[in-house]
């Protein structure tokens, strides 16, 4: 059994879709906070199979107990946590709070009930301003607001347990741009509000929700000015996990001196434009868009260097950029206001 905390969230429910079909039994934990339950209605009408689900909120050491026992977990996938960057530079406190607190109460309450296998989401924003480029997991480690410098400190208290009981099996998977949906369109990111990411953005503009696409800037350093990311399909992703809990049970990994690290990317650049292109050919639909001025803390580039996960996880991006926007058009066509449609 496999605990999924946010397991209601983008990335965890499509996770939890691959996890059922692999045939894990899975029990979500998730506290609603930018999720919806009919995220795991729907997980289970792909799947045909039902993802227990014990509401409750990953601070609260007592629950996440109750939750461990209760499912009888072996191992926990742990997505459950904030992400917008912008918010945290405005509210730093509750960035660290969950995603700093809520991890460590989680790796209190696992240490209590035994269960020691761990697969963090962790984020491509920890390598920070990169200063060489494709990134490998040994780039230096230097995020450049709270939400990153919260997924580090994670990440360095993931590696002090490591080192102080190395019978726990910990996976730290640094994800690079996710995006896309699940091919059924039953499934996808549904986030509240003004998205900050450029995909959903898009999206709402070609299902004619929003007006006009700001494109951050076109004097970067890029081919075409624009900012180029690592956009890496959520199916992909998701199997990422099932890849890194298989390596995790691998009794090589005992003689890992370090926890599992791996960049979870495709390693191939896009460019805001080059999104923007695909994505009007996929759904047919005009995405209008104006030049405005950079978006601050934005950087130039970004990408992987995937080579560890393969090594390692024998874990390979296969999806590209036209299936990763028509699953996202897909959903979003059939869900013009996600899961509230
Ligand atoms: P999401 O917001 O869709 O999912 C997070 C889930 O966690 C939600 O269901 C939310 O309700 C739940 N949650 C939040 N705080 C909680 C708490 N204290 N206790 C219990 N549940 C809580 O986000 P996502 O895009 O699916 O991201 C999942 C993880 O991956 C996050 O940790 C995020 O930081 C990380 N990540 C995301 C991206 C991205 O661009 N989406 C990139 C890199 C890393
Ligand atoms: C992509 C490109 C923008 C919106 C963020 C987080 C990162 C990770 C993934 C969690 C950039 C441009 C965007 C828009 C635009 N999340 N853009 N107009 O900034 O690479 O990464 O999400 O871990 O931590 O920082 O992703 O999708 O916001 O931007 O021109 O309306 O699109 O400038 O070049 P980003 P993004």
């Amino acid at each position: 059994m496999i605990l999924v905390t946010g397991g209601a969230g983008y990335i965890g429910s499509h996770t939890c879709v691959e996890l059922l079909n692999a045939g894990f039994d899975v029990t979500v934990f998730d506290n609603f906070y930018n999720s919806n339950p009919e995220a795991l209605v729907r997980v289970e009408q792909i799947t045909g199979r039902k993802p227990e689900l014990i509401q409750g909120d990953c601070r609260d050491r007592a629950a996440v107990v109750a939750a461990l026992k209760q499912s009888q977990a072996n191992a926990v996938i742990h997505f459950a946590g904030l992400k917008a960057v912008g918010e945290s530079v405005e509210q730093p406190l509750s960035y660290y709070d969950n995603n700093v607190v809520g991890t460590l109460r989680l790796l209190e309450a696992m240490q209590e009930c035994g269960v020691k296998t761990l697969v963090f989401s962790s984020s491509a924003t920890v390598y920070g301003d990169p200063v060489q480029l494709p990134l490998t997991e040994s780039h230096p480690l230097a995020p450049t607001n709270p939400y990153g410098r919260s997924k580090w400190m994670v990440e360095e208290m993931l590696r002090d347990l490591y080192r102080s009981d190395n019978t726990f099996r910990i996976s730290i998977l640094r994800y690079f741009n996710p995006v896309g949906a699940h091919d059924s369109g039953l499934i996808g990111e549904d986030p509240q509000g003004i998205p900050n990411n450029l995909m959903p953005f898009v999206a709402q503009v070609a299902v004619k929700r929003r007006e006009i696409l700001n494109v951050w800037g076109n004097d970067y350093p890029t081919p075409d000015g624009t900012g180029v990311r690592d956009y890496i399909h959520v199916v992909d992703l998701a199997l990422g996990h099932l890849k890194a809990l298989e390596a995790l049970r691998n009794p090589q990994v005992n003689k890992f001196p370090e926890c599992l690290t791996v960049n979870l990317g495709t390693g191939r650049g896009y460019s805001v434009l080059d999104v923007v292109r695909a994505y009007e050919q996929v759904s047919g639909r005009p995405v209008p868009y104006r030049i405005a001025p950079r978006r601050p803390g934005d950087i130039a580039s970004c990408y992987a260097d995937p080579k560890r996960a393969l090594e390692l996880l024998s874990w390979q991006a296969k999806l590209g950029l036209d299936a990763m926007c028509a699953s996202s058009w897909h959903w979003q066509s059939i869900n013009p206001k996600g899961y509230q449609s």
